[in-house]
């Protein structure tokens, strides 16, 4: 049986805990699904300010929604569409303080005001993102940029 035990007061305590427990709880030999499905679940269970939390794969055309934790959410975006498609393709992290503010942002829940996508890609290419929304204002900042891109560069380099 697997399970988490996060430790720390601070946000980047809890995610160096955090990053060390996914270290260990996922490895090469078990399916992607199942791995990407337990990730989601440790981000959404570690930080309470996080109402959604998941994965968008990258199908060769577009984003298709892959495991998450939180609320029912748009199962297509194209490339270049949503704080998601324009992370996809600029390949870069995007951090958005106030959601309502990002033209072409797509709401999946009208909840929502902030929001941070981490891309996914090797040297294949692109591979997917991940999304991460908050009812909070600016709830994201550079220590969640550090530690979320930690985080996928392992996931692709350990199940891609
Ligand atoms: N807000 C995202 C869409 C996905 S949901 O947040 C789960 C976007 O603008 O791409």
């Amino acid at each position: 049986m697997k399970y988490l035990e996060v430790v720390g007061d601070s946000k980047s305590e809890k995610y160096e805990s955090l990053l060390n427990q996914i270290r260990n709880l996922i490895n090469k030999d078990e399916n992607l699904i199942s791995s990407l499905a337990n990730v989601s679940a440790a981000l959404k269970q570690t930080f309470d300010d996080f109402s959604w939390v998941g994965f968008y794969l990258f199908d060769g055309t577009k984003l298709f929604l892959g495991p998450f934790q939180g609320k029912v959410a748009c199962t297509v975006i194209e490339i270049g569409k949503g704080v998601c498609g324009s992370s996809a393709l600029k390949l870069e992290t995007l951090v958005v303080s106030d959601v309502h503010k990002f033209e072409g942002h797509i709401a999946c829940d009208s909840g929502s005001n902030s929001e941070i996508v981490i891309p996914m890609f090797n040297l294949d290419g692109l591979l997917g993102v991940l999304d991460i929304d908050s009812y909070k204002f600016g709830c994201f900042d550079e220590t969640d940029q550090l530690y979320l891109e930690k985080i996928v560069r392992f996931l692709v380099e350990e199940l891609f």
